[in-house]
């Protein structure tokens, strides 16, 4: 009786909303290559960072205060006497900075199967708009704790406004809304960091998965599954996302909440990365801390700031290190979109692009001495070369031949041996007499062993990048 009745309701909701379709259209009857692998976790995992964002965000504003001199004392209440604050405050920190690991290996997955080549530019684009909105939103949302990081680090980053001419002083005044970052600025950014990015957020996701479900996913060979289909007009290497999928993300975020859960427990300011230890001092005007360093996620595009003498020079040059993401679609000439089949050229220069971005990434927290700063130059070069010389390099190497069908990847089953074995390679057992005289085997690090393995692994990686 009950379960007709449940029935019932099901059936006249869906009379009246085409809920069954969504469904269909982007669950169960979407066909994703069969070939996915770890890089395609990366995805529904800031799918899960954002809700988990807008949960404890909407839980710490019920106590949280926008005001100069509340703010920061609000948060302390959060953290001391709000049942679970404490937790719920280390959820939103972590998830800010977990919010970039994640979606800097999304970006790097695009980069190595060419995600955004033909015809996928638009989800690119999207994605590029999130990462914006996203730094946007982690920017303002550093001010709201009012320490003294909060406070000096957007005074440093507002004040570049003032570098661009003529309209700079102006701008600046503006966007502050006083002469000084202030009451004004708290409110504002409040506003902007609770409502008005979060709504632009998950407009854009919504576009973005629209534009992906529109042409199809791309996958790690790099080939157009949609060419074979069965007599249904299935492709024959497509698989519905809904159950395999779904299933699959479980998993990965499994592993995902596993490390989160460490971070937030045990260590969640991660040594001043996640939660810096100038920003447990209340934010003071007349004093400026000795060394202003934004988080972690932004310090690559800050050492490029610091890289560049001139001010303003500096600020085209941080803005331009994003604007070049953007035009990635075009600054690749390259038949081929997987890092698989494309020719050794472009697997060097992303492995130097890799590098110079972590670099930088170091360089940005460092003081900036001389000789970081010549090398903050060196790296500003290779990461700009990297796009800049694109066009080039993608046209004269020579690609390896494209399988027609998606080809098969070892499953963590079939890898499981390997890693045995390895681990076997590189260690000695040795028995051990504990005190009351039995004897355990243990394994010790065994040097030989550990010289041919990475032997070995140089020895691929120099092939693969060939
Ligand atoms: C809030 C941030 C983001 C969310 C929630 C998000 C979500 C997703 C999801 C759920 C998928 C499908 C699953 C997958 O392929 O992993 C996807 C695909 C994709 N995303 Fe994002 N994304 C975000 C940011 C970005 C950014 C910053 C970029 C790059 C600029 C990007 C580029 C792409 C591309 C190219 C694909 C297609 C990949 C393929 O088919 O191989 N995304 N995204």
């Amino acid at each position: 009786m009950k379960s007709n009745r449940a029935a019932n309701f099901g059936n006249w909701i869906l009379e009246r909303m085409p809920l069954s379709n969504l469904w269909n259209d982007h669950m169960a009857h979407y066909y994703a290559p069969k070939n996915f692998n770890f890089w395609y976790f990366f995805g529904s995992l800031a799918l899960l960072v954002l809700v988990n964002q807008f949960l404890t965000g909407i839980l710490l504003t019920m106590n949280y205060k926008p005001d100069a001199k509340l703010a920061f004392d609000s948060v302390e209440y959060i953290m001391r006497e709000v049942h679970w604050g404490w937790l719920v405050r280390y959820m939103h920190s972590t998830g800010a900075s977990a919010f970039f690991v994640v979606v800097y290996l999304h970006m790097f997955r695009g980069m190595m199967y060419g995600s955004f080549k033909h015809p996928r530019e638009l989800i690119w684009i999207f994605g590029m708009l999130l990462f914006v909105a996203l730094m946007a939103e982690a920017f303002m949302g550093y001010l709201l704790p009012w320490g003294q990081m909060s406070y000096w680090g957007a005074q440093v980053i507002i004040s570049l406004f003032s570098a661009i001419p003529v309209i700079g002083e102006d701008l600046s005044l503006w966007v502050r809304g006083d002469y000084v970052v202030s009451d004004a600025t708290l409110n504002r950014f409040f506003a902007f960091h609770v409502i008005a990015i979060p709504l632009a957020l998950v407009m854009l996701v919504l576009l973005h998965i629209m534009a992906l479900h529109e042409v199809g996913s791309n996958n790690p060979d790099g080939v157009n599954i949609k060419k074979l289909k069965d007599e249904n007009h299935i492709p024959l290497d497509g698989i519905p996302f809904h159950p395999y999928y779904t299933v699959k993300d479980i998993v990965g975020v499994a592993v995902f909440l596993f490390f989160f859960a460490t971070v937030i427990f045990y260590m969640p300011e991660m040594g001043g990365y996640f939660l810096e230890h100038a920003n447990f001092i209340p934010a003071d005007p007349l004093k400026t801390p000795e060394h202003i360093a934004p988080l972690w996620y932004f310090t690559p595009f800050y050492a490029i700031l610091r890289a560049v003498p001139d001010k303003f020079a500096g600020v085209i040059g941080m803005g331009g290190a994003i604007v070049v993401l953007f035009l990635l679609p075009w600054l690749d000439r390259s038949p081929i979109r997987s890092i698989r089949y494309r020719g050794g050229l472009y697997k060097k220069a992303l492995l130097l692009f890799v590098i110079s971005f972590l670099a930088l990434g170091y360089l940005g927290t460092q003081p900036a001495t001389p000789l970081a700063t010549t090398f903050a130059r060196l790296f500003t070069v290779i990461y700009f070369g990297f796009f800049l010389l694109m066009p080039l390099y993608t046209r004269w190497e020579k690609s390896k031949p494209l399988p027609t069908r998606v080809t098969h990847t070892p499953t963590l089953e079939e890898r499981i041996p390997v890693f045995i074995a390895t681990f076997k390679e590189m260690t000695v057992s040795q028995p051990i007499t504990t005190k009351n005289g039995t004897t355990l085997l243990s394994r010790r690090p065994d040097l030989t062993g550990i010289i041919n393995v990475t032997i070995r692994l140089a020895k691929k990686l120099k092939d693969s990048l060939d």
